[in-house]
């Protein structure tokens, strides 16, 4: 029996895709034992980088795609079998495909979608009036622009108006945020903190590790299809900045030796933590190491090297961590637990 205070309750989700046709027919392991739960008022962010699986997931959630195998609740109604109850409860906000009649105005749009929920006329042109004013359209004057000639931002806070017309106790949006211009995402980011405070539940997704830091409850960190490490913001902060990256600039001499100077590299630094990109009559070198190991100990020794396979160190800068190492840091802890 599910406990009242879990929203959503995702156990061991797995999906398959079919790919290519013919002899060249594969399947796509998109999901690979997604579990998850998320708490009543709380939100809960995805975040993972493209093709992660997070798309699938909110899917799968919000019935609109059959999981192959595995179970999610929502509100203890199951996605599958209760997908009509499920419905009635949620609010969806899909990135890409966002359903509009590219001739109605913002305000012609929501009335037409308020009839297709089935609320009654009196009361939907006043909710109409309120959703505008709550995701800031009317602010900006675009309640009566056509669809096809809203900004980005303004068809991310259309599609936002439309979700809370339901009133719904379970949102659902995928890559809200997504290329909308800083006021448009800000206000987003600010509407799903304030309907959470109402005690409505938000699941998001996100590839930004910045939004889900300043958004989110709990964020669960998504990569090829499994959750690699769940946590509070901050838990996850103290787990992600352990690594430092070093990026080097050398220069190609008539000598150099790009095949020993990886293998070389190979024996410093631990596998999947390099990348050597060759552009033009340079070398870009960048490597990952562990926060408590001596950055000066690294750049020696990569200068070093460089210099006994033909190269000229030209560079060499620490930098901050970027999400990306933050995913090949956890998933390689998690592939080797
Ligand atoms: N309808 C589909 N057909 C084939 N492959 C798909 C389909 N949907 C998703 N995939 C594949 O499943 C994986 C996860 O995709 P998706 O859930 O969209 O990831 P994300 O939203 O995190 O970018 C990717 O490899 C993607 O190419
Ligand atoms: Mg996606």
């Amino acid at each position: 029996m599910i406990k009242a205070e879990e929203a959503i309750v995702a156990r061991d989700l797995r999906k398959r895709f079919p790919v290519g046709m013919g002899l060249r027919r594969k399947q796509v392991e998109a999901l690979k034992g997604v579990t998850f739960t998320v708490r009543r008022g709380e939100i809960y962010a995805l975040l993972g980088p493209n093709g992660a699986g997070k798309t699938t997931t909110v899917r799968i959630i919000s019935t609109l795609l059959l999981p192959d195998s595995g179970e999610a609740r929502v509100l203890g109604y199951d996605v599958v079998k209760d997908r009509w109850e499920v419905r009635k409860r949620i609010g969806v906000m899909l990135s890409v495909e966002r359903g509009f009649y590219w001739k109605l105005t913002a305000r012609e749009n929501l009335y037409y979608f308020g009839r297709i929920y089935g609320i009654p006329k009196r009361k939907l042109l006043g909710k109409i009036e309120e959703v505008l004013d709550l995701v800031g359209l009317k602010e900006i004057g675009a309640e009566d622009k056509p669809y096809e000639e809203m900004s980005l931002g303004m068809k991310a806070r259309l599609g936002l108006a439309r979700v809370l017309l339901k009133d719904p106790e379970v949102l659902i949006l995928d890559e809200p945020t997504l290329g909308l211009d800083p006021p448009s995402a800000r206000m987003i980011r600010s509407m799903l903190r304030s309907l959470a405070d109402e005690g409505r539940t938000v699941l998001v997704t996100t590839h930004n590790m910045y939004e889900a830091e300043i958004l989110s409850d709990k964020v669960g960190i998504i990569v090829s299809g499994r959750i690699v490490m769940e946590g509070t913001p901050s838990s996850l902060k103290r787990t992600v900045y352990k690594v430092v990256p070093i990026s080097f600039r050398l220069k190609i001499t008539p000598m150099a030796d790009l095949e020993g100077l990886r293998t070389s590299l190979g024996m410093l630094v631990e596998a999947g933590r390099t990348s050597i990109t060759v552009n033009g009559d340079e070398v870009r070198l960048r490597i990952v190491i562990p926060r408590v190991e001596r950055e000066e100990s690294y750049i020696e020794a990569v200068t070093r090297i460089s210099y006994e396979k033909g190269f000229k160190l030209l560079e060499a800068r620490v930098e901050e961590p970027s999400l990306e190492d933050v995913f090949i840091e956890v998933s390689s802890r998690a592939a080797a637990n």
